[in-house]
């Protein structure tokens, strides 16, 4: 039996003792009295009776080891030309100096905090002093419009939220206070307190008696210690889309997660302690929370911390600068960046440049890697080039091909096989495992292991109804695919309406009903279709309300503008078109399936449901006016 074999059979007979062994990793303050609480299915809870703190275990606990000067985030920021390195023992007088703060103005444990902020450390800083309270945080990206941010701030009922003047995107300053202050006129519930970092590119208006400056609160701050949580307790609320426009809130906990990230670091990216990590993301997605800032940090890494984009920021070059400079032993980023980079720089030109003979291996996820994206990283870098799959809810990889167990034989489009803890299995609609090579969908067994989500916040029956009535005792990932005869992995589309732009996780559903909104629309249908670049982009048809007289240009503009303003510029809506009528069965369900075949040129079957086969023909002649499909 392979490593890898030996390892994954373990952790499914006898998955207690699995994580018992690797939560010996963690330092608690006290021990569980059950590896897996099982009694309350299909709610599951790890290390039940266990008290410990996840910053304490991420920053202070390595102070006291001896890592005290060693590097823990470096920010390199090529949008303000700008690198700070911040060592352990630093962090942890920031994160102390900043938890102090968020006391002050009223914070204890269990209470939520939103921090919407630009890729700048202090939002690490701010995540991990909530730890440290016990405080739930609730990271927005920056890429979402005031309307997103308000429907969380109802959500989660943050006592305070903490943000900066402004981010930073190569085209634009984005001035985030006028932002979150509109938010806050829109959400119902309203935060005691706003701590605002500002930052030089744009000054923030404050609001007197609500706002609170970063600056000056840390520096007359009483530094505040770790406080114990259970393991079971929230750490943190992350939101995704789901089907409709009303975001999911993923709760993770504080246990589960700490053993999984760093349990990940070790086994499936193969770090060390001490080793340089970087994962060029944003701390708003699930995968700049695992591998920005916990992961390398519960592990005792160094992460980095980046400010700019692929290409840009200023060359296509930027990565292999970064990697060169800082000694960047492993890299993590979704795939959309590396084509991004082939686009620019298709030879590699920037590469040669920069030494990086300490990189030893490239992780990408978010989105299938496609097949000529891996080549050509693998061909430029000479690195092994590790697909991985994984979704917020899960938290961590539930494929992988984990290079810190062994290294198996990569198979081009495929993010190699199932991560130890994970079972999974490929259903049919009666929920019967399909034959190895068969498409199905892909399902967790229950129950899934540390770390990924334990409920949706508030919510447990949105939990139940979303991800495990469809076939009880599973956990529904939202993907199709198959495996194949060695047991790999294929995850081949979503079976649900999640598209996937860039790397960012976004609702076509959510994107309709804004659409909605638009006094001339009737009736409208967002759908995915392919582009060589973001992976997919989101088109939208929309049918008029009779004698409508609006001019097709002032539709258009007035649409993409108002899927900017509701969602945010991170939607990437750009290509709208209206139409007469749109496709639909005879009951009434709208075809965006076939629409998105049209689109994208693939074959495609007249449906044997449709109502009146004729509006494919205006549907196709409307995708060819938006340049669809690409010749
Ligand atoms: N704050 C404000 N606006 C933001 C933002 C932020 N944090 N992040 C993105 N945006 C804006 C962009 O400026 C862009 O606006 P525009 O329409 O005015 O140009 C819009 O949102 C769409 O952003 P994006 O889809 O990222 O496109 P892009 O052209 O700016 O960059 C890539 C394309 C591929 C370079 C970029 O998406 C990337 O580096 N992705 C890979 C890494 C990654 O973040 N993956 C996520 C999960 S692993
Ligand atoms: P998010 O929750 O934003 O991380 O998005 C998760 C979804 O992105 C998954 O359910 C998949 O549809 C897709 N995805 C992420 N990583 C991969 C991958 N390596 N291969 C295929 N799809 C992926």
């Amino acid at each position: 039996m392979s490593n890898y074999q030996q390892i994954y059979q373990r952790s499914q007979d006898d998955p207690e003792g699995f994580w018992a062994e690797a939560a010996e990793e963690i330092d608690w303050y006290r021990k569980w009295d059950r590896v897996l609480d099982d009694s309350n299915p299909p709610f599951y809870r790890w290390f039940d009776g266990g008290e410990l703190n996840t910053c304490y275990n991420a920053v202070d606990r390595h102070v006291e080891s001896g890592r005290g000067e060693q590097a823990a985030i470096i920010y390199d920021s090529p949008v303000t030309d700008q690198q700070r390195t911040t060592s352990y023992r630093e962090l942890q007088s920031q994160v102390a100096a900043f938890a102090g703060v968020l006391r002050q103005y009223g914070v204890a444990k269990g209470d939520r905090v939103i921090i919407y902020m630009p890729m700048v450390p202090e939002a690490a800083v701010a995540m991990l002093a909530c730890a440290r309270l016990g405080a739930i945080h609730s990271v927005v990206f920056g890429g979402f419009a005031a309307r997103e941010l308000a429907t969380r701030i109802d959500d989660t009922k943050p006592k305070v939220i903490v943000s900066a003047s402004c981010g930073i995107e190569p085209n634009r300053v984005v001035e985030y206070k006028p932002l979150l202050d509109q938010a806050i006129e829109y959400s119902a519930h309203k935060p005691d307190h706003c701590i605002i970092l500002q930052r030089p590119q744009a000054v923030a208006g404050m609001n007197a008696g609500r706002d609170i400056d970063w600056t000056t609160a840390v520096a007359s701050a009483e530094p505040a210690d770790c406080v114990p949580v259970a393991a079971t307790d929230p750490l943190y609320i992350l939101y995704t889309s789901g089907t409709t426009g009303e975001p999911k809130g993923v709760v993770r906990d504080n246990g589960g997660h700490a053993v999984a990230m760093k349990w990940s670091m070790q086994h499936v990216y193969g770090v060390e302690p001490g080793e340089v990590y970087w994962t060029a993301s944003d701390l708003g997605w699930v995968v700049g929370h695992s591998y920005i800032v916990y992961g390398p940090l519960l592990n005792g890494s160094t992460t980095i911390l980046f400010e700019g984009k692929p290409v840009g920021t200023p060359d296509p070059g930027t990565f292999w600068r970064i990697i060169g400079e800082h000694k960047v032993r492993v890299m993590f980023t979704a795939p959309t960046a590396f084509r991004a980079i082939k686009k620019e720089d298709p030879d590699g030109v920037y590469i040669k440049k920069y030494d990086l003979t300490n990189f030893r291996t490239l992780f990408l996820a978010g989105e299938r890697c496609d097949p000529d994206t891996l080549f050509w990283a693998q061909d430029q870098l000479k690195v092994p080039v590790i697909d991985n799959w994984w979704q917020t809810e899960t938290g961590w990889a539930i494929a992988a091909n984990c290079m810190g167990i062994e290294q198996l034989e990569v198979k081009p489009g495929s993010p190699t096989k199932v991560v130890p803890g994970y079972n999974v299995q490929v259903l049919d609609e009666q929920g019967d495992e399909v034959a190895k090579g068969e498409i199905g969908t892909i399902v967790l067994k229950l129950p899934m292991p540390p770390g990924t989500l334990m409920t949706l916040w508030n919510a447990d029956q949105r939990y139940i109804d979303s991800y495990l009535s469809q076939y009880p005792g599973y956990y529904l990932t939202g993907d199709a695919g198959f495996k194949d005869e060695d047991d790999y992995l294929w995850i081949m589309s979503r079976i649900d309406d999640v598209i996937n732009v860039a790397g960012h996780r976004l609702s076509t559903g959510g994107m309709e009903e804004v659409l909605a909104f638009h006094p001339e629309v009737a009736e409208c249908a967002v759908f995915g279709v392919a582009d060589p670049l973001k992976g997919e982009l989101p088109l939208g048809l929309v049918v008029l309300k009779s004698g409508s007289e609006i001019a097709e240009q002032v539709l258009r503009k007035e649409l993409i503008a108002l899927v900017r303003e509701r969602i945010g510029p991170v939607a990437a809506f750009k290509l709208v078109t209206p139409v007469q009528r749109l496709p639909k069965t005879r009951s009434g369900k709208i075809l965006r399936g076939t629409m998105k075949k049209i689109a994208d040129g693939n074959t495609w079957k007249m449906p044997a449901t449709i109502d009146d086969p004729a509006i494919l023909d205006e549907i196709t002649e409307a995708l060819a006016s938006l340049g669809y499909p690409k010749s």
